[in-house]
């Protein structure tokens, strides 16, 4: 594997405009920071899972890395160029380079449109016009994705959840990117149709060199495919290393309880994994965020030094995983 900087964010983030109710009569605006100041850095060629519980902010940092959406402060670099602001003809040669497969495989399908214009249609917006050598590329395509080449003809009504999905990494494909995001690519699935999905994922990127950033709530998942993972809560990263270090020996709270809460596939992993539960404690308002850490009201091993103190910085531990909780192991000689 190469040295990290392939994919970068530098403190970016993602604030939204939200009504809610104010002091007096009406509704006030505000703003939702979904991804709050993250910074991260991808190696060219591996999988990177960001994980998270729902609504921590993994789909809003994915279109912003897949340059769906635009950062309202930081910056997004490819390659050392900055991406976050393509428009136009450079967006568009971006989009050979990055591609993502959205959350909902059924919803990012145009249910109008047959299998063979859904994948067709990258091919004819980046100017490869003859018919012929578009079908060729949807059979080669389709095959890609081990379906069946009259899949071409059929709609997406006609289709299986997993067939859905398999159309729409195959659609991500045409262009031949660099960098796949895949969004929960296997969350609305059965477990054994989850399974294919991940293999045929693991097969396409061992053969073309791929760079994967792999969003998904579960930890399992993780587990199996990923080489590193950064961990979200409340639209930002708690912790980041290798699976090795976060699943032998996770240092923020919030990992542990994520930890804890995968089925074990071997006695001896479990034995590794301390049994805790996150309190019940309310979700801090995205609106009014505290200024102490934003884990410390549902935080199983909190201190009253975390509620004194700002919230912590990301700071880097031995080994060179990140941590951002007052009470992990500070670096040696610190
Ligand atoms: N367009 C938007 N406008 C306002 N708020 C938004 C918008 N998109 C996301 N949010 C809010 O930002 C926060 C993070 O949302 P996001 O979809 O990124 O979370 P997630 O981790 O992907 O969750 P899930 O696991 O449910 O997919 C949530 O509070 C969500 O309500
Ligand atoms: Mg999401």
């Amino acid at each position: 594997m190469s040295v990290p900087g392939y994919l970068r964010a530098d403190t970016v983030t993602k604030a939204f405009k939200v009504r809610r109710k104010g002091d007096g009569l009406g509704l006030q605006s505000a703003s939702l920071r979904a991804v709050d100041d993250v910074s991260l850095d991808i190696a060219r060629g591996e999988v990177f899972a960001i994980v998270g519980e729902s609504g921590s902010g993994k789909t809003t940092l994915a279109n912003l890395l897949a340059r769906v959406t635009v950062p309202s402060q930081g910056r997004i670099l490819l390659g050392g160029e900055e991406i976050s602001r393509e428009r136009g003809l450079d967006l568009r040669s971006l989009r050979r380079q990055i591609q993502i497969v959205f959350q909902d495989p059924g919803s990012s399908l145009n249910p109008r449109q047959t299998v063979g214009e859904i994948v067709a249609l990258p091919l004819k917006l980046a100017g490869m016009r003859g018919r012929g050598d578009r079908a060729r590329r949807i059979a080669e395509l389709l095959e890609a994705v081990h379906l069946p080449p009259d899949f071409a003809q059929r709609y997406p009504v006609s289709l299986s959840g997993g067939q859905k999905q398999r159309v729409n990494i195959a659609r991500a494909l045409a262009l031949e990117p660099q960098v796949l995001v895949l969004d929960e690519p296997t969350s609305a699935l059965d477990v054994s149709v989850q399974a294919r999905i991940l293999a045929l994922l693991m097969s396409l990127k061992r053969e073309r060199g791929l760079t994967y950033v792999l969003v998904t709530h579960n930890f399992g998942v993780v587990r199996a495919i990923a080489d590193r993972v950064a961990v979200m809560y409340f639209g930002k990263i708690v912790e980041v290393g290798t699976i090795d270090q976060l699943m032998t020996d996770p240092q923020h709270p919030y990992t542990r309880t994520l930890l804890s809460a995968i089925p074990a596939v071997r006695e001896s992993d479990r034995a590794l994994i301390p049994e805790i539960e996150v309190r019940d404690g309310e979700l801090p308002s995205f609106v009014d965020p505290p200024r102490h850490c934003s884990f410390y009201s549902r935080c199983p091993s909190r201190q009253p030094q975390c509620l004194e103190r700002t919230h912590p910085a990301l700071a880097e531990l031995p080994g060179g995983r990140k941590v951002s909780c007052h009470l992990a192991a500070p670096v040696e000689g610190d």
